[in-house]
């Protein structure tokens, strides 16, 4: 006879077996279908996490005049747990066309992640930017319920960094190489264009812990507004992008 014990071990052992890894570079690193992709994660990397980040891109305009570029001034984003999400990801993966638009889906649905500062519509406040740690809800359709997992912002030497404080990994990275978003990416609610996909390698600053290369892809949103429209100082747009972390 056999032992409900030894079906319960047989059955972990099943599912130990066919359970979704992480542990190749696997799921697949999205593609831009444009002229120049980024380059593949190397083969001995890990993929640890892929987080939803939802927040705001700084840039500042040293005058309002037409023809001024808004420079890239850092970016604060919250960082949500969709790993479990990735299409074909046993019990838990959602369908590709909802999981290719969830980033959109956030921005345009999911409430402002950031505190905002007062008399801003999409400032976040200077001296705290982080409510507490919060999980996302969504309307119904794909994923209702996004859990909450760290944090992105740029250190105090302008470093950015990603903090995913609920399991005890960091990224301190710099920019390897950009991309252009897909032309059909969502241009996010001030309707300027999705920023770059990019590939950050560590910033051998030695504050990562556990992770070494971030990827941003899948872009919705956060290109500035033009110097003549957003006028003198600093303006923050929002995005939302998906991040995988080896
Ligand atoms: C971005 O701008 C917001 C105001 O919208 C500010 O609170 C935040 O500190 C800025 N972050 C960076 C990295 O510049």
């Amino acid at each position: 006879m056999v032992s409900i014990k030894s079906l319960f071990v047989a059955a972990m052992a099943t599912a130990a077996y066919a359970a979704p890894t992480c542990q190749t570079n696997t799921p697949a690193l999205p593609k831009t279908g444009g002229a120049k992709e980024l380059e593949d994660p190397a083969a001995n990397l890990v993929l640890k996490k892929i987080a939803l980040g939802y927040g705001i891109q700084n840039y500042t305009c040293a005058d309002d005049q037409a023809g001024t570029d808004a420079k890239a001034a850092g970016a604060v984003a919250v960082l949500y747990d969709v790993t479990n999400f990735y299409p074909g990801t046993s019990r838990t993966g959602i369908p590709q066309p909802i999981w290719d638009k969830l980033p959109e889906t956030v921005l345009r649905f999911a409430p402002y992640p950031l505190n905002r500062q007062p008399g801003s519509t999409y400032g976040a406040d200077p001296v705290t930017p982080f409510p507490k740690a919060k999980d996302v809800t969504l309307p119904a359709g794909g994923p209702t319920l996004i859990k909450f997992l760290g944090h992105h912002y740029f250190d105090a030497s302008g470093t950015p960094m990603f903090d995913l404080n609920t399991i005890g990994l960091k990224a301190s990275v710099v920019k390897k190489e950009a991309v252009d978003a897909p032309k059909n990416a969502y241009k996010g609610t001030l309707g300027t264009g999705a920023v770059a996909w990019l590939h950050l390698i560590d910033s051998g600053k030695g504050l990562s812990q556990g992770l070494s290369t971030v990827y941003r892809v899948i872009t919705a949103g956060g290109v500035a507004r033009a110097c003549s429209v957003a006028g003198k100082g600093v303006q923050s747009v929002p995005y939302t992008t998906y991040y995988y972390f080896y």
